[in-house]
């Protein structure tokens, strides 16, 4: 990872418009952006909720909360980032002495940049070191997870974490190849066991998704993070996240649902036992796909899915 900064692959924020909409951006308010990334969409929140609008943003990753550091500059004085991890984000918004929040954006997943520069592991077009991690201080690396899990654990996480089905035979030609220490060897070694689809994408597409997910605790942090996002919001707020694989996206619309829900007592009880509470209102029934025209623009923007909520109570 370079200590400046390279602007050619800095990532381009998606669905930008749908979350301005979704947000609700409105001049003033707190709001806070837990995947900072490269600044895109902050940049846009700080923007839209001028004047007075102030951000709070995290990010795991130090080298993007240096990028989006410089990128949001001319926004000093409004902004407040915060190196770690959105799953704790009550601590910082308690210390920062906020009150509760008008917008919550989760952009979850990995940037164009942290795929594109080098360093970060996160490619198979490139040899590197099998790292993966998001916040270098973790101890954690892919590498460790290749060399030093067993066959159960590595199978289970290409198959829960990947959706791959050959994942059983990936894991034993892993145990069988070891010391594997980049990203190539993984990649050509993937390439061996697993049939190409027609989907054209890189046979080794899914154990990477799989070991990032594993090495940086992603759903872990999602279901925890969407918990703290509802305790943090006020009434009205809303919260909206842009998801880019199905096990997300089902996390999302699950903790949605069930929140949206005024009682969640099976139908064979008579009279509600749970007690539950309703939390939040679904603002959109079905999920929000990126426009064609985005599409055109950025093809990486192809497998986003947002979905947006607002708390109720
Ligand atoms: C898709 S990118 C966000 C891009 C950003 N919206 C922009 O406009 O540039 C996702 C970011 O989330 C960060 N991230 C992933 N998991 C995180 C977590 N649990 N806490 C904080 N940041 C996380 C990654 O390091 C990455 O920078």
């Amino acid at each position: 990872m370079s200590a400046s900064i390279d602007l050619s692959v800095i990532h381009v924020p998606v669905m930008v418009d749908e979350i301005v909409e979704g947000l609700q951006l409105k001049a003033g308010g707190i709001w806070v952006d837990c995947t900072v990334g490269d600044g895109g969409h902050s940049r846009t929140i700080l923007e839209k909720t001028s004047p007075g609008g102030y951000l709070i943003g995290f990010d795991k990753d130090n080298q993007a909360l240096r990028v989006a550091k410089q990128e949001l500059k001319d926004f000093e004085g409004r902004i407040e980032l915060v190196q770690g991890s959105y799953a704790g984000m009550l601590q910082p918004l308690n210390q920062a002495r906020t009150g509760l929040v008008d917008g919550i954006l989760f952009d979850l997943g990995i940037s164009s940049r942290q795929v594109d520069e080098s360093g970060y592991g996160l490619s198979f077009n490139r040899s590197e070191t099998l790292d993966m991690r998001f916040d270098k201080s973790q101890d954690l690396m892919a590498m460790d997870v290749i060399n030093e899990y067993g066959f159960e654990d590595l199978s289970r996480i290409f198959k829960e974490y990947g959706e791959e089905r050959y994942s059983k035979r990936i894991a034993r030609k892993i145990i069988d190849s070891r010391p594997i220490s980049t990203t190539d060897e993984l990649a050509d070694l993937v390439n061996t066991c697993v049939r190409k689809d027609a989907s054209g994408r890189h046979p080794a597409t899914r154990v990477f998704q799989a070991l990032r997910i594993e090495v940086n605790q992603e759903l872990e942090d999602l279901y925890a993070g969407l918990e703290s996002a509802l305790t943090a919001l006020k009434v009205q707020g809303r919260m909206a996240v842009i998801s880019y694989h199905s096990l997300e996206d089902r996390i999302v619309k699950n903790f949605m649902r069930d929140k949206s829900k005024a009682c969640q007592c099976a139908k064979a009880i008579p009279v509600c036992v749970c007690e539950a509470l309703q939390r939040l209102r679904l603002v959109n029934r079905k999920v929000i796909k990126p426009s064609v025209n985005e599409l055109d623009r950025n093809r990486r923007s192809r497998s986003a899915r947002l979905r947006v909520a607002e708390k109720i109570g």
